[in-house]
């Protein structure tokens, strides 16, 4: 049976309070999981999101022979989950899991570094453009790996004598790019460079988590980063999850929208300057207090059309750029939304001109949004995780009802959001269709 949001829309009222908070990061999370395969023994873990995609990660893992042997949920982020790494791990991926799963690829990096070899197709996720996995393929080849497809797998060998570090450059400063090949550098042999490295802040506390536990990795949050292998690693301290700043980014547009007072808590306020800055230049009141990790942030009577351009950490993080969308149908004047990572993300675009919204697309990298404009509840149908969040957003400060189908897309990256969004004053529930 499928599962729809059903929300009653505030019709621009501004009434939402209380406080938020933030959960584990699934772009952390995901990357820290993966890293177990470079250890053996029980791995720790706190603050892991409840969440589809990391289920569906577990599930894989699990297929590789490294099973969670614990499970502690108690509130949010005191959630814990222990991994137990065997000696020897399988190399072939389920196909159906890895396909349905971005992330899959960070995982090919630590299995091939661990067992020598791995086999996996081409990862699937969210249909947010080609995402293609060339960084990937060069990059073990650049390591002595061969490369070869075999009935729609990739399958990857490590020459006998392991793989050797290199330098990568990468073209692009691909996020799980960096994640994968620092993993992976870890059990190589000799000193890998990665220049034009992505800094976002999940990668930076993966490399502090790994070096805790005895890899030796410099540079993280920097364009270059320096790993001199060796490995393995032993599980010295636990990987604690940072705080998701898509999601806090998320929960201060949706009460710059609609907050009277909203206080978005256990949040990691520095990871959100980017977004701060655009809000406050619309003039959008946000309170920062970085030593209790929260924002208090209200909505502002007449907010100002302000143009963002999104781009790598640190600047305006594309996993933000639709829920800002939502915000700038309210601002006066012309926004120009400008997607400059991934070129199929901007097509949740003409559901919200069905809600009403005045946004032309002048290409498929941008689009110019006139506001304000006031949006009516409709039938919407997530078509990502974070359109799917826009969506609800858009739903909240509608007059009237709307249907959000594809539930499982928010489900994906988002826990419990529902009970989280109804405390702060939200009407919605989740009902089977
Ligand atoms: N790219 C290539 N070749 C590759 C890999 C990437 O050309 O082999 C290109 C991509 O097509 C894109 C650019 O590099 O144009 C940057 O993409 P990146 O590799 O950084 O994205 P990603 O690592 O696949 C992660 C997050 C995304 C987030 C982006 C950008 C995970 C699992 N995913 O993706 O998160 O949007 O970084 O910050 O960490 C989400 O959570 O909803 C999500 C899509």
């Amino acid at each position: 049976m499928a599962e729809v949001f059903v929300v009653s829309g505030l019709g621009g009222k501004k009434t939402l309070r209380g406080s938020i908070p933030v959960r584990g990061a699934k772009n952390a999370a995901l990357k820290m999981l993966s890293a177990s395969a470079l250890f053996s023994g029980d791995v720790t873990y706190e603050r892991v999101p409840n969440i589809e995609d990391v289920e569906r990660l577990l599930d894989l893992l699990q297929k590789l022979g490294i099973m969670s042997v614990s499970t502690k949920k108690k509130k949010g982020t005191d959630a814990s989950l222990t991994l137990s790494v065997p000696r020897t791990i399988r190399s072939v991926f389920d196909r159906e899991i890895a396909k349905r799963l971005r992330a899959s690829i960070v995982l090919t990096g630590p299995i091939l570094a661990r067992t020598g070899k791995v086999s996996f197709p081409h990862p699937g996720g969210c249909v947010i453009g080609e995402r293609p996995i060339d960084l990937f393929i060069e990059g073990y080849q650049a390591m002595g790996a061969k490369v070869r497809v075999e009935r729609g797998m990739y399958v990857i060998t490590a020459p006998k004598s392991g793989l050797k570090g290199t330098t990568l450059f990468f073209r692009t400063p691909s996020v799980t790019g960096t994640e994968t090949f620092l993993m992976t550098a870890v059990l190589a042999s000799g000193t890998t460079v990665i220049e034009n490295a992505a800094m976002e802040p999940e990668i930076v506390a993966l490399c502090e988590w790994l070096n805790h536990c005895g890899a030796d990795i410099v540079g993280a949050g920097t364009p270059t980063i320096t790993i001199r292998g060796g490995g393995p690693l032993v599980a010295r301290q636990k990987g604690i999850v940072i705080p998701d700043r898509i999601e806090a980014g998320s929960f201060l547009i949706l009460g710059a929208l609609a907050g009277k007072d909203v206080r978005v808590t256990e949040c990691e306020p520095k990871h959100l300057a980017s977004l701060i800055s655009s809000l406050r230049h619309a003039g959008v009141t946000c309170d920062v207090d970085d030593e209790k990790k929260e924002i208090r942030v209200k909505a502002s009577a007449h907010p100002k059309a302000v143009s963002i351009k999104t781009h790598e950490y640190p600047g305006f993080p594309t996993d933000l750029q639709a829920p800002m969308t939502i915000f700038l149908t309210q601002a006066k004047g012309e926004s120009l939304v400008f997607e400059t990572i991934f070129e199929g993300r901007l097509s949740y675009v003409d559901s919200l001109v069905r809600m009403g919204a005045d946004i032309k697309t002048m290409d498929p990298h941008r689009i110019l949004v006139t506001g304000p404009t006031p949006l009516r509840g409709r039938l919407l149908e997530s078509p990502d995780l974070r359109a799917g969040l826009a969506y609800l957003i858009a739903a909240v400060i509608a007059k009237g009802d709307s249907v959000i189908h594809q539930v499982y897309n928010i489900d994906r990256g988002y826990e419990e959001v529902e009970k989280r969004l109804s405390a702060l004053g939200v009407s919605i529930r989740r009902s089977s269709i």
